[in-house]
């Protein structure tokens, strides 16, 4: 396992309930995304965003809630080895022959696709929560909506 791949359960959950101002995107110590979950089980946005564009660009292939399929790997096993920095490669770029060595079924290459780029991060962050086991399957609930983080993200689409 990489060094930055470690979970970060203590650094995202650690403390009590948090502020408003709290709600932005968060890093590790490592600087990588990582999640915020409150003592009711609420995530932050990025992380519930997160499953939305999962839901929307990634599930078809990787199945509900990151689990899998018979033709594309579960992502909250992958993600226990993968660190954001090759998580971001493979999503950009693309991937072939490491689990399909028929070619029949490849990772498509999302570079150029605003859908799947202006919410890199919050995917990552939703998969990540889901690896380390904190957040179940489904929508998680959200601890407040977040409009600078919104409008950032409409900004990037060009709206
Ligand atoms: C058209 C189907 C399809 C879609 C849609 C898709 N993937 Fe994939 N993905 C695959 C396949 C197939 C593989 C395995 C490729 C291989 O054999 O190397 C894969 C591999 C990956 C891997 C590498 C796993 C590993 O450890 O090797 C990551 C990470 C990943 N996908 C993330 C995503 C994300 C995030 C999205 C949504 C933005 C997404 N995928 C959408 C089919 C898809």
């Amino acid at each position: 396992m990489k060094p930055d791949a470690q979970p970060s359960k203590d650094t995202a959950t650690e403390g009590n309930t948090p502020t408003v101002a709290d709600l932005g995107e968060f890093k590790d110590p490592s600087g990588n995304p990582t999640y915020l979950i409150d003592k009711d089980g609420k995530v932050d946005w990025y992380t519930w965003r997160g499953y939305k564009k999962y839901m929307a660009n990634c599930m078809q292939c990787h199945g509900p809630d990151g689990l899998g399929s018979s033709f594309a790997p579960n992502l909250t096993n992958e993600l226990q080895a993968l660190s954001y920095y090759d998580f971001a490669g493979i999503v950009v770029s693309g991937q072939k022959n490491k689990w399909n060595t028929s070619g029949n079924s490849v990772m498509p290459a999302w570079g150029d696709d605003p859908n799947v780029m202006c919410s890199m991060d919050a995917i990552y962050t939703y998969l990540r929560a889901r690896a380390d086991g904190v957040v179940g399957r489904g929508e998680p609930k959200r601890i407040a909506n977040n409009k600078p983080a919104q409008e950032a993200e409409y900004k990037c689409l060009g709206f």
